[in-house]
Formats: structure tokens, C-alpha cells, sequence
């Protein structure tokens, strides 16, 4: 999902598309941040800026990155230094355009914008993203505000409440929109498909509300036809063609795409049939051979929301028994798998099927989180093993992966400890048979991010990463006490 997000300096591009991108879990890509970058780049090293060559060799040379600041606001780095306040002082404003004009120096740009955005979700703002960038985004808009508004905003934004400063602001504004409309290389012009977009009386939120409704329905028209197959019409061998597969794009869409990003609920009549079937008979035969209990699982079930739930791993039967005993109270829920599995068609086809979504060990998928993120945000609780594979004995050396604290944290949802006991006596891996016996989970409640008593997205991330899996092995051991011998 691309969102293009276009309009002259001031027009609110910046504000809208970081609150959408936090509603809506896409990364936010400030393009307007890169051209300043160079420019500032320029300023440091004394390059003349009409002097396009030296600053086309600067453009080249400097290294771009983007961060997250503490209080979750995006920051910029040039060359690992942070240069987030420095590249938005009036002495940038007046030389960004003249930088942003150089064709090499927007080559390389875009260049890095595409990859960016060739990542993962992305709402892009800028001046040429539906028209140059991002040619085949889902949503374009092209929000404008009449300048004085615009120079207003800018004031506020800079906490100027002097006249005079404003006068020079909205003067450097239409001197801006001029130079970045009217250069020959990608002017600052509306996409033939954007959707305009008029703020100058609109409130953030309605503006808001307005594209997120835009990214709603590309969603919806992405994923439904998809979704709405019968799994036998569908096979990972004969991917279903996507928008994006119809727009001729050289990678290949992922056949089971609509299953990650759709509802599980809304899936095809042939898929739910199949969760149904799949959930039933794994019920009863894990119930039967098991008599395994779910205490306190209340905490899960009457919850309202998305619900991420983390467990101690020690055997397949894990997250088939908490997903049995999810559906069984009307809830979704889906389960991280690493990736590895896929290596196996039918396995990979079955999971997508029964709403599970795999994760790339060891790499920052992106994908996978947001995907998670969403699911989340639609009130599917979802499932995550931190230890990242089954941990077969106390001895085993285990590493803790983090990753569902930063869902769980995008998506604004509680995280719910949960441990087992039992299931490594009765599934005990390799080629060892089931063994009948006794299973027991335990959940504990729900630990908000609040109550964790610190502030600042990195530093609240790690605190519940480390508070969620304490309790889990301590729900474990409790249970382990109760249960002796029972692993
Ligand atoms: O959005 P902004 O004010 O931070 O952008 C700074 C300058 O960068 C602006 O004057 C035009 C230029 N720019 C551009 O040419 N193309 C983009 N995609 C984004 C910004």
C-alpha cells in the first residue's frame, strides 16, 4: 500500500500523513526532510547551491536516515547525526528549493524514496510523489491551503506569534510555491488521479478522516476480490492476480496476500469452512488425548480489542490449544510462524488459510508487524512466541525477540502473558510419538503500556519486552509448582 500525499510548503502535508501513518500502520516518508538534508549538507560544507554539480556530488555523497524519537515524532539523520531542528530554520527555507531543482540531486532522491517505500507500507509526502515516485499509489492526494493559512500554520508550528515574521514567512512561501511549480524537472503539480484536497477551514481530524477513509476503501478494493475465492479456486502455485500483479509491476504478487491482510472473518466461505473444520477437530482430538484447562483465560476473552498474547514455547500444541480456546469464546485470532515453514507449499497454504502469518527471523520485517499491527487494530488478537522456536529443554539456550512489544505498541493493544505446562510431555518433538496426559495454561492480565511507569516509546518497548515474558515464567513456574513434573 502506497499513499502519496502532494501539495506546496505549509499545505499540512507533514502533520497529516504522520497521524496517518500512525493510524493507518504505514511508514512515513518525508521527502521534503531528504531535499533539506542536502541542502543543509551543502550549507555545512560552504557549496555554492547554484553551483549544480557540487551539489549533485554532495547529494551523492551524504547518507540519509530516518529514526523515531522518544516521543514517537520522526527524526533525521545526515551521516548518523541527528539534524532533525537544523534542517528547518529560515536560512534552509530559502536555499531548499534552488537544491530541490537539481535534476541529479532529485535522481538520487527518488532513488532512495523508492526503496524506502519499496519496503513496506509507506504514506509518502512530498511535491512529485503521485506523479514521479510513487506513479502506481493506491491513494494520491493533493492537499492544498491558500497561503495565507499556510503561512500561518508555519508560524504556529514555529512558534512565531510576531506579524512581521509571519509577513516574511508567507512571502518565502509563495516565492517557494513559484520556484517548486514552475522548475522543469518533476514541478509540483496534482497527479491526473489525486484526490484534491482544500484544509484552509479544515480541521486535522477531518482531514484525516477523509484520506484514511481513501486508504480504507483501496484496502477493501485490494483484498476482497482475493479474499472471496474458494481455496480450491486459489493455489499457491497459481498466484491470484492483485492490482498490483495487473499493473504489470516486475515482482510477482504474494498468492496468499489477501489472507495476511484481510479479516479473518471476512474470508471466503470455503477458507472459514476450513478454519472451522480445521479448529473443531484439533479441539477435540487435543482435548481427548490432553484434558488440557485454560485458567484465567477470561482475561483474554472478555477483553474488548485486539489482544497480544505471548507464551512460553515447548511444543507444536501450544498455539493450536490457545487458538482453539480463542475461537471457541467468538474470538479471531492469528499466529506468528517464522518463515521457515513456508518452505513447505502445503504448509504454507494451510497457514495462510487458518489466518497465520509468517515471520522473517532475524531481519526487521516490517511486513509482518504491520500486518500484525492491523490485525490488531481490527480486533483479531494475535499470538507470539518470544522465544522464537520450541525450547525443548530448561537448558536450551533462548533468546527473547522483542518484536510483538512493538506491535503491540503500534497497534495500541494490551499485552496478555500466557504459560503451558504439560505439552512437552505430550508432544515431545523429533521423531517421539504423542504421549496422552495433562495440559494446563494459565493467562495473567493484561499489562498496559502505562502502567509500566516509563516514558518514551524505545524505553516503554524494552520495559514491557522484559515485564510480559517475567510473567510468563512466572505463571509457568507457578503452574509448574502445582503440577510437579509436568514441563
Ligand atoms: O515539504 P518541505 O517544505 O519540507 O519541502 C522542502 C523543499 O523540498 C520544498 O521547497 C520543495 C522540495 N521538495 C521537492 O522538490 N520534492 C519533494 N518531493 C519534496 C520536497
Amino acid at each position: 500500500m502506497k499513499v502519496a500525499i502532494d501539495g506546496p510548503a505549509g499545505s499540512g502535508k507533514s502533520t497529516i500523513a504522520h497521524e496517518l501513518a500512525t493510524r493507518c500502520g504505514l511508514v512515513l516518508l518525508d521527502t521534503g526532510a531528504m531535499y533539506r538534508t542536502v541542502t543543509l549538507a551543502c550549507h555545512e560544507r560552504k557549496v555554492d547551491v547554484t553551483d549544480d554539480e557540487a551539489v549533485a556530488k554532495v547529494a551523492q555523497e551524504i547518507s540519509i536516515t530516518f529514526g523515531t524519537a522518544d516521543d514517537g515524532t520522526q527524526t533525521v539523520a545526515l551521516d548518523g547525526r541527528d539534524v532533525t531542528a537544523e534542517i528547518r530554520t529560515p536560512a534552509i527555507d530559502a536555499e531548499v528549493s534552488a537544491v530541490s531543482a537539481v535534476p541529479a540531486v532529485r535522481e538520487a532522491m527518488v532513488a532512495q524514496q523508492r526503496e524506502l517505500g519499496n519496503a513496506g507500507d509507506v504514506v509518502a509526502e512530498g511535491r512529485d510523489i503521485g506523479t514521479v515516485v510513487f506513479p502506481d499509489a493506491e491513494v494520491k492526494v493533493f492537499l492544498t491551503a491558500n497561503p495565507e493559512a499556510r503561512a500561518h500554520r508555519r508560524a504556529l508550528q514555529r512558534d512565531i506569534d510576531d506579524p512581521k515574521q509571519e509577513e516574511a514567512i508567507l512571502a518565502d512561501l509563495k516565492r517557494r510555491d513559484k520556484a517548486d511549480s514552475t522548475r522543469d524537472v518533476a514541478p509540483l503539480c496534482a497527479a491526473d488521479d489525486a484526490v484534491h484536497i482544500d484544509s484552509s477551514s479544515m480541521t486535522i481530524e477531518e482531514e484525516v478522516a477523509q484520506i484514511s477513509a481513501l486508504i480504507d476503501e483501496a484496502r477493501a478494493a485490494a483484498v476482497k476480490p482475493a479474499v472471496q475465492e474458494e481455496p480450491a479456486a486459489q493455489t499457491a502455485d497459481e498466484p491470484k492476480k492483485t492490482n498490483k500483479a495487473k499493473k504489470g509491476e516486475d515482482k510477482p504478487a504474494d498468492p496468499n496476500e489477501a489472507f495476511y491482510e484481510g479479516a479473518v472473518r471476512e474470508y471466503g466461505l470455503g477458507s472459514r469452512a476450513l478454519l472451522a473444520a480445521s479448529i473443531g477437530l484439533c479441539g477435540l482430538l487435543s482435548k481427548t488425548l490432553w484434558h488440557w484447562k485454560f485458567e484465567n483465560g477470561r482475561t483474554l476473552w472478555d477483553a474488548e480489542g485486539g489482544q497480544m498474547v505471548i507464551m512460553n514455547h515447548v511444543s507444536m500444541i501450544d498455539p493450536i490449544v490457545v487458538v482453539v480456546s480463542d475461537w471457541a469464546h467468538g474470538r479471531r485470532m492469528r499466529v506468528l510462524y517464522k518463515s521457515e515453514f513456508d518452505k513447505h507449499k502445503i504448509v504454507n497454504w494451510f497457514f495462510a488459510r487458518i489466518g497465520a502469518i509468517p515471520v522473517k527471523r532475524g531481519t526487521a520485517d516490517i511486513k509482518a508487524v504491520r500486518r500484525a499491527q492491523r490485525a490488531l487494530q481490527r480486533g483479531e488478537d494475535v499470538l507470539v512466541f518470544p522465544e522464537g522456536t520450541r525450547v525443548y529443554s530448561d537448558d536450551q539456550e533462548v533468546e527473547i525477540h522483542g518484536g510483538f512489544a512493538l506491535i503491540a505498541q503500534l497497534a495500541k493493544a494490551p499485552v496478555i502473558p500466557v504459560a503451558i505446562v504439560g505439552a512437552r510431555d505430550g508432544a515431545p518433538g523429533g521423531n517421539k510419538p504423542l504421549r496422552p496426559g495433562f495440559m494446563w495454561m494459565r493467562a495473567g492480565d493484561p499489562i498496559t503500556f502505562d502502567e509500566l511507569g516509563v516514558k518514551g516509546r524505545k524505553k516503554q518497548a524494552s520495559a514491557m519486552e522484559k515485564v510480559a515474558m517475567e510473567r510468563v515464567y512466572a505463571l509457568r513456574d507457578a503452574l509448574r509448582k502445582e503440577h510437579p513434573g509436568k514441563m
